[in-house]
């Protein structure tokens, strides 16, 4: 597999790779009760047109008086008008993320890591299998895909919550849902009257959707759990673990690779990663994911 590092230096702040730049947040959308979609733009008109980032990568999200926290970039490098990233409220920095209104100013560092492997993927089979807000990298990649369809082959997309009210990115749902060109099914650990999807765990769907390993790459990204039990799925549908992918998010400070706080094993999740293939962490998943 190889992936694309993109160097956070062309976009540093004066210099300093841990001196922020300014963002305003255009948008705000609740996806669900605890989780919400920040849209933003840089401050700098200068960076707001040349900024660029792949799918995959992550950022360094400040709240001024607060702290730092690090969050996928979920849109798209394909759609330029703004920038968005997705916040469940967990902690403190999320906390007060979910305070801030349209208008509020944040320090934003990055991109940093890598990124989903376009050059490996094109020409492919596509399995998506997202879980909650596991999905964010994900539609990254799949808006990026689909603004590209014509360079990859199949595309099948496995989505779930724990209940209908938990799943995030509704619009995206609905639009995947009406592409003739992508077979999508989304799932809820437990239904409701209205539910009129399929209810199960997002490994039990994807085994009954059973697509084919043949010429596929599968990308996953959900709660360890999830992950956890759906590797050894795709093993059973034929995939190697070179044919399946996935981002990580662990305990990151610096994310450039500095302070050592994000490794697991030999390997640094922000600098290394966060996009690995199921090869590269086989060792340690079981015991950390
Ligand atoms: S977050 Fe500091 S080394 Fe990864």
């Amino acid at each position: 597999m190889t992936t694309t590092d993109i160097s956070p230096s062309r976009f540093l702040a004066q210099g300093n790779v841990y001196l922020p730049h300014i963002v305003v947040i255009e948008k705000i959308i609740e996806e669900t009760p605890g989780v919400r979609t920040l849209h933003f733009n840089f401050k700098d008109e200068k960076l707001r047109k040349e900024f660029t980032f792949q799918s995959g990568q992550f950022a360094q999200y400040s709240v001024f008086g607060i702290g730092e926290a690090p969050f996928c970039i979920s849109s798209s490098p394909t759609r330029h008008d703004h920038l968005e990233f997705a916040v469940q409220r967990v902690g403190r920095v999320t906390n007060a993320l979910h305070r801030l209104g349209v208008g509020a100013e944040l320090g934003f560092r990055g991109p940093y890591g890598n990124s989903f492997p376009l050059d490996f993927l094109q020409g492919k089979n596509l399995v998506f299998v997202g879980g909650g807000i596991g999905l964010a990298p994900l539609r990254s990649l799949i808006w990026n895909v689909i603004d590209n369809r014509d360079r990859y082959e199949k595309i099948d997309i496995v989505y779930g919550a724990r209940t209908p009210a938990d799943l995030c990115f509704k619009y995206d749902l609905e639009a995947w849902g009406k592409d003739k060109t992508v077979k999508f099914v989304t799932t809820v650990d437990r239904g409701e009257a209205s539910w009129t999807g399929k209810v199960g765990v997002v490994p039990k769907i994807l085994e009954e959707a059973a697509p084919s390993a043949k010429n596929a790459v599968a990308i996953v990204c959900g709660p360890p759990i999830m992950i956890r039990f759906t590797f050894p799925v795709l093993e059973k549908l034929g995939f190697t673990p070179e044919q399946m992918l996935t981002t990580l998010e662990k305990r990151m400070k610096c994310g450039i690779g500095k302070c050592g706080r994000c490794n697991i094993g030999n390997i640094y999740v922000c600098r290394d990663g966060p996009v690995f293939s199921y090869a590269q962490i086989k060792s340690f998943v079981s015991s950390e994911y």
